[in-house]
């Protein structure tokens, strides 16, 4: 199926085409009822707002791989709930839809419009409501930067439940809204344990008020679950309240070269049967991924002579409460490991200070960022059991050559990277460019191939526009046609996000 026919199908509503009504001269005038005119963003014509120009937004028209563009005209940045309820009422009366946008670093084309959609940020929400030390329970806007709120919860000696890549531009709403995995649900877990309340505007403009701080309350439906990884589909969420874990005391990593990617499996029991308690991240990034990030210069290389014929590696990670503790197990397991008689690794880095910790660490969480420096990336984010991590990068490379697909002019890297411990594998397909031949090689054959393994084509990411269509092989048509029900109840109008999660 080519990208054209994706994003038209993104416009039918079981198989009608629904139309919107575009952002009016006469909507800008109401806007301004409820706004400054700073917070309204249009390249319409207004006389009281002078129009931007359309190059303005293309930040938020345009996703952070490059892929989709939008065409919106107007973006709106309210500051307060009551802000929100008024734009989102209004738009449900007029039919206008709208895109909520946190930092715009979602990989699926979920965060920027279709077509004209108007577009909600809500990156001028940002104040910390609330946070209790002894709890470690924050409240805080959707619109709060989730590096900055790691930086507001750290001398407290708290630290956030999630952390990923993206962190110095993704809002908490949005990580929500996605319901985000990242580098920490090892761990932590999911975000549908760590988010405590949510504060949420429906489509009509209702505030739903569940923004409560209590570990435990069994008072019916979860209603707040629904919108952890609804990708702005039911409503805007405009608060989150969230339980923040006390930080480690020490942390510390090591990196291993493994010889064959058979290697990992054993190496990941055995890591956990060593470090049990203390083990807080079990990352992999194959040879390809790696030689990408070392290329772009995210974080320090190893040793050149160390890693040679290294199929793959392994990042481990460590947080506990005492640091000779953790340490000697760490270099204990590392020697276990060098000493085997026949070892599972190559080698191994241990991180010696906290700019090396940082370094080690960029190498894995850099990969995102080399891969899209290295050219355009489509972005397979599936969860499979770890055993076929390495024949789905391998048989997706064979597929590509067979068709004739691989080399500087079309394809240009396979590669593989994730988060091991969660069964959850990124296969990255770097190309010069976005072309319908390459689409089209790439599925359904990669969404098949996960569906033969029973796993989800989307296991942190979401489906946003891109994985409207293939959602049937990760569920059934009942749960398709109940999800279908929760979204008309929500919203009957469909204002919200058209073209994302449901076709
Ligand atoms: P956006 O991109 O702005 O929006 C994403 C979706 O959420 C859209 O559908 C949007 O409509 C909706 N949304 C946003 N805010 C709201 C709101 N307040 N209310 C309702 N809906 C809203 N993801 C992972 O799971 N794990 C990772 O390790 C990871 N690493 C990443 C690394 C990099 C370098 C990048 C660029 C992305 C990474 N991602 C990862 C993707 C991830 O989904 C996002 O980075 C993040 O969760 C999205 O937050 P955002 O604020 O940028 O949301
Ligand atoms: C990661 O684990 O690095 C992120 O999910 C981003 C990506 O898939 O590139
Ligand atoms: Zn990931």
């Amino acid at each position: 199926m080519s990208r054209f026919q994706i994003i038209r199908h993104g416009l039918l509503v079981r198989g009608r085409a629904r139309h919107f009504s575009s952002v009016s001269l006469a909507d800008i005038d109401h806007f301004r009822t409820v706004l400054p005119p700073h917070a309204i963003l249009t390249t319409l014509p207004t006389v009281a707002t002078a129009p931007v120009a359309p190059a303005e937004l293309d930040q938020y028209n345009r996703d952070w791989m490059g892929k989709y563009t939008g065409k919106a005209t107007t973006v709106l940045k309210p500051r307060t709930t009551h802000e929100v309820s008024k734009i989102v009422k209004w738009c449900n009366e007029r039919e206008i839809a709208v895109v909520p946008q946190g930092g715009n670093t979602g990989l699926v084309g979920g965060s920027v419009p279709l077509h004209d959609e108007l577009i909600l940020s809500l990156a001028s929400m940002n104040n910390v409501r609330s946070f209790d030390p002894v709890s470690g329970i924050l409240i805080a806007d959707a619109g709060c930067i989730l590096q900055s709120l790691t930086d507001y919860v750290a001398p407290y000696n708290h630290i956030m439940p999630i952390d990923l890549g993206a962190k110095g531009s993704c809002h908490i709403g949005g990580n929500v809204a996605t319901n985000a995995g990242g580098l920490r649900l090892l761990r932590y877990g999911s975000l549908h344990g760590s988010v405590l309340g949510l504060e949420v505007v429906l489509p009509d403009g209702t505030v739903l008020d569940q923004l409560t701080s209590l570990r435990k309350d069994n008072t019916g439906y979860d209603l707040k679950q629904l919108f952890i990884g609804a990708e702005g589909t039911l409503g805007v969420i405009t608060g989150v309240s969230l339980l923040t874990p006390p930080a480690p005391q020490a942390s510390n990593n090591v990196i291993l070269a493994l010889p064959h990617f058979d290697n990992v499996q054993p190496l990941y029991r055995k890591v956990k049967r060593a470090l049990s308690e203390i083990l807080s991240a079990f990352e992999f990034i194959d040879r390809a991924a790696y030689d990408l990030a070392v290329k772009h210069g995210q974080g320090r290389a190893l040793n050149p002579e160390d890693v040679e014929g290294a199929e793959c590696f392994v990042l481990v990670e460590t947080s506990g409460g005492r640091r000779e503790h953790d340490e000697e197990k760490l270099t204990d397991l590392l020697a276990e490991l060098l000493g085997a008689e026949k070892p599972l690794i190559n080698t191994g880095v241990l991180s010696q200070s906290p700019a090396q910790f940082s370094s080690l660490w960029a190498l894995r969480e850099g990969v995102t960022e080399a891969v899209s420096k290295e050219g355009k990336a489509y972005k397979y984010d599936i969860s499979i059991p770890l055993a076929h991590f390495k024949t789905v990068v391998d048989s997706t490379r064979k597929h590509l050559g067979v068709k004739g697909l691989l080399g500087d002019h079309a394809v240009k890297h396979v590669v593989g990277y994730g988060h091991v411990g969660d069964g959850n594998l990124h296969l990255n397909i770097v190309a010069a460019a976005y072309t319908d031949e390459i689409q089209d090689a790439l599925e359904p054959f990669v969404y098949e191939l996960v569906s033969s393994y029973r796993g989800s084509i989307s296991a942190e990411h979401g489906i946003g526009a891109m994985k409207t269509h293939a959602l049937h092989y990760s569920k059934d048509e009942v749960s398709i046609a109940l999800m279908r029900k929760i979204k008309a109840i929500f919203d009957p109008r469909g204002i919200m996000n058209p073209g994302k999660v449901l076709e």
